[in-house]
């Protein structure tokens, strides 16, 4: 990604079921906005099956993907895309590192996430991880976008 100039991006962002469960959707919505970028779309989403195993096709022969689908089953997810000048690393960023037990305080994960519970991690949100990423998985969530 470039670190000049105007890069102006989409993300695929979730507050996973954790974190609409625990009401941390407002909180996940204001950090984006109060970064200064913009909601593009947002919807309340119960997840499939079918949906995860395209969203986390990357996972499917790790040993935490079915915890992890049944986890992403548990209830509703937020679903939001979110727009800016380099969003997709920026809002990667805000969220930081997958574990939220070593996620820098100051981050989502760091100051909202739990441990574990059972063999899945409990981390509030997902960000797409490139532009490649990103226009796949906002295709998938947001299929008329
Ligand atoms: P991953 O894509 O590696 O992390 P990130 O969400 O930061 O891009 O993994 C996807 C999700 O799978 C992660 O958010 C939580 C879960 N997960 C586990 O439960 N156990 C693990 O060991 C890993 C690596 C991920
Ligand atoms: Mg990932």
């Amino acid at each position: 990604t470039q670190t000049d100039g105007l890069t102006v991006e989409r993300t695929l962002v979730l507050v996973k079921p954790d974190g609409v469960r625990r009401g941390l959707s407002g909180e996940v919505l204001r950090r984006i906005e109060a970064k200064g970028y913009t909601l593009a779309a947002v919807e309340l989403v119960q997840a499939t099956p079918e949906l995860l195993e395209r969203h986390y096709a990357e996972h499917v022969d790790k040993p935490f993907f079915r915890a992890l689908v049944d986890f992403m089953l548990s209830g509703p997810t937020l679903a939001v895309v979110a727009e800016g000048n380099r969003v997709i690393e920026g809002f990667r960023s805000l969220a930081g590192a997958t574990d939220p037990t070593t996620a820098a305080p100051g981050t989502i994960r760091g100051d909202l996430g739990r441990a574990w519970d059972g063999p899945v991690m409990q981390n509030i949100v997902h960000g797409s991880d490139s532009p490649e990423s990103a226009s796949r998985e906002i295709g998938l969530w947001f299929p008329a976008l």
